[in-house]
């Protein structure tokens, strides 16, 4: 499915704003590398590819099949590609059992069992691979490349999050939308993105899981979570919102403390929105694991400074106590009226010099496990000069594994700065309690493992 040596699109069509045409076009535009053939019995050529008049008219293996044709002709279709040899049939059809068409979903599967083939869908947008350049989607097409795995279960949702992931500059290694899994699911997807070397983090949008599939939920993610960190939404909370579910996708909703419970068994990040999905993503594409707990936030306004010590008490973050010998080199990094407590006060007055001794001593130092750095618009200190400090400062502890997440407080006056950071891989937020609850999770995954990880290791012992 993610590195095919052929992909037929069954449906191409010449009109663009037709599904079938815009995937085929965004295959082709992203720069797919393997063979692609457009199947539609209406035409020759397209885009100067070959037309076939069916799957069984190709003379070549074909690895994956898109179906984009409406769902009464699917089934017979379906046989075809079975008969062809197809692996996996990608059905972005809608009209099967989220409108209570089961029965010719249960047979789309029925023909793929048949004949060995996988399903993903239908009803869904498509998907992308970036390290393959595969972006088989109805949606935006330049995808940024990273290390963000990104399943969701809503279609519309997930597309337009494709689009805020481009504005937002996260790069992602894959998006995959789930629609009815009447095959493949999230948690098999899960379990190859956990194997995947251009996989760092797993981001997913939730609604429900198959019924009967909540044990197994928790039994596997829980050796996906091992592998990977996974960050889940899990949308439908509330009363109305589970109805709502269920009409959308025809998914379980369930009762919310339920999924909250089997998330924690798991070991998976609940994100309570689309922000905290993509921002805790930001800070495990990015950062290392931290190594410990305590932590320390260095700051030129005091009022960010509270804001942030708030956030890490509200957070269950640990706070630094600095010892003497500690507090006394930071004191060096500041005026007489700075504090060398935690929050590092640097005061208004700082200047980049201050803020790239106080990093130093704080890489430097055994005591401080986790940073967070944060920077209230000044005119004393440009705001892309110390972004550029604050990169320089990293790059030359890199060996350290000591997360460092930044706070840019200045709305305009600090985009060029944060941008800067976050391209860096430092992640980046415009108010200090994102930084801090994102550190939180950082946090809350390494007490799993290392609970996990001791606990497998006495058991083998
Ligand atoms: N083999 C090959 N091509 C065929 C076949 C066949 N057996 N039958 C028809 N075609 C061709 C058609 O001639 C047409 O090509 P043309 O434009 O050259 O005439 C093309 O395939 C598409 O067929 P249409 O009948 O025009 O179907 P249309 O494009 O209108 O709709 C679709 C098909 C998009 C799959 C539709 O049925 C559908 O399900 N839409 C919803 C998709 C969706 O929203 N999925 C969920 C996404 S998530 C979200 O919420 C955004």
């Amino acid at each position: 499915m993610f590195q095919p040596r052929s992909i037929a699109i069954i449906g191409a069509s010449k009109k663009p704003g037709k599904i079938g045409h815009d995937i085929l076009k965004n295959l082709i535009d992203y720069g797919y590398s393997g063979r692609i053939y457009p199947v539609n019995p209406n035409i020759d050529e397209i885009y100067g590819l070959k037309s076939y008049p069916s799957i069984l008219s190709i003379p070549d293996e074909v690895d994956v099949a898109i179906i984009a044709i409406p769902a009464e002709k699917v089934l017979s279709v379906a046989e075809e590609c079975g008969i062809k040899g197809v692996k996996i049939l990608v059905v972005i059809t809608s009209g099967f059992s989220e409108v209570g068409n089961v029965d010719a979903e249960a047979n789309l599967v029925k023909i793929a069992k048949k004949y060995g083939m996988r399903i993903l869908g239908p009803n869904i947008f498509g998907y992308v691979y970036t390290p393959s350049k595969l972006n088989a989607t109805f949606g935006p097409r330049e995808v940024l490349g990273g290390n963000i795995a990104f399943i969701t279960q809503s279609g519309a949702l997930g597309i337009a999050l494709m689009g805020w992931t481009i504005m937002e500059e996260i790069g992602l290694s894959s998006i995959v939308s789930l629609g009815n899994m009447s095959d493949i699911d999230m948690i098999e997807l899960s379990e190859y993105f956990a194997e995947d070397p251009n996989t760092k983090v797993i981001a997913m949008y939730l609604e429900g899981l198959k019924p009967g599939s909540g044990k197994d939920f928790v039994e596997r993610m829980r050796r996906v979570v091992l592998k990977k960190t996974v960050i889940v939404i899990k949308a439908g909370r509330s009363e109305r919102g589970a109805l709502a579910v269920a009409s959308h996708t025809g998914s379980l909703a369930g009762s919310d403390m339920l999924y909250d419970v089997a998330f924690k068994q798991a070991g998976v990040i609940r994100a309570y929105g689309i922000e905290e999905l993509f921002d805790y993503s930001r800070a495990f594409a990015t950062q290392p694991l931290p190594q410990g707990e305590e932590t320390i936030i260095i700051t030129n306004g005091g009022g960010a400074g509270v804001m942030a010590t708030d956030a890490a008490e509200e957070n269950g973050i640990k706070l630094l106590n600095p010892s003497d010998s500690l507090r006394e080199a930071f004191r060096k990094t500041m005026p007489w009226f700075g504090s060398s407590k935690n929050p590092i006060d640097l005061t208004g007055q700082a200047v980049v010099e201050n803020y790239v001794e106080a990093l130093e001593i704080a890489y430097e130092s055994p005591e401080v496990k986790n940073i967070i750095l944060l920077y209230c618009r000044t005119s004393v200190l440009d705001p892309l000069e110390l972004a550029k400090a604050i990169v320089d400062v990293k790059n030359r502890y890199r060996d350290v594994s000591k997360p460092i997440l930044v706070s840019m407080i200045g709305g305009i006056d600090v985009k060029e700065a944060s941008k800067y950071l976050n391209r860096n891989n430092i992640p980046t937020y415009p108010i200090p309690e994102r930084a801090v609850k994102s550190l939180a999770k950082l946090i809350e995954y390494y007490r799993f493992l290392k609970k996990h990880k001791l606990e497998s290791l006495t058991r083998v012992a």
